[in-house]
């Protein structure tokens, strides 16, 4: 019988530091026929992110390190040795430097709360309710060396209602992040 055999998913790592939603879709995601990825291994600077229970319930390697700059031939050593090729950071808190992110160029791509430009950094949400702003959303964009700043890969628009708080907001454009994130790997990665 002629095995069919598809074209060879490429070899992704996942950075996390906390609960790790987006790390769990994407997984799901990457067990999918038509995921261009496969995830070996997800990565944290963080021992006791609840998202690393995801490693453990769908078998996924985890490593951890401490993520110091000058540590950073270290982790690049490890990703190589590994042979990843593709990194998704996905609520991942800390800032990768120049060289790292150089070492990645166009394979490294992030999840933002926010419909960039506006809003980069942290506390999105209290911020765009501060401002009495009618939608925020989220966006999956290329890694540069400036903060949230990357090309933008896809955005999802998400209505803000008056009696929303910051964590009813966060909650429903989480929901929208589960569905980008995948979407947006698909258009940069995918056979046309
Ligand atoms: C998400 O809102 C993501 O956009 C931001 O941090 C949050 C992480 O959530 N960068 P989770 O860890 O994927 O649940």
């Amino acid at each position: 019988m002629t095995k069919l055999i598809g074209p060879k998913k490429i070899n992704t790592a996942v950075f996390i530091s906390g609960t790790g939603t987006n790390f769990k879709n994407l997984i799901k995601f990457s067990f999918s026929k038509n995921s261009p990825i496969i995830i070996k291994y997800v990565i944290s600077n963080n021992s006791k992110a609840i998202g690393l229970n995801y490693a453990k319930k769908y078998k996924i390697k985890k490593k951890i390190f401490k993520f110091r700059s000058e540590k950073e031939s270290k982790i690049l050593n490890f990703l190589k040795i590994n042979h990843i090729e593709f990194v998704c950071l996905a609520g991942f808190m800390k800032i990768l430097s120049q060289n790292f992110i150089s070492k990645f160029k166009g394979k490294i791509i992030n999840i933002h709360p926010s419909l960039l430009p506006k809003y980069k950094g942290l506390n999105t949400h209290q911020r765009v309710i501060k401002n009495k702003e009618k939608f925020s959303g989220c966006t999956v964009h290329f890694v540069n060396s400036k903060l949230d700043s990357g090309k933008i890969i896809l955005q999802k628009k998400v209505k803000i209602f008056k009696k929303d708080t910051a964590d009813t907001l966060a909650k429903r454009i989480l929901e929208q992040e589960h569905i980008i994130y995948p979407k947006a790997i698909l258009k940069i990665l995918a056979n046309p």
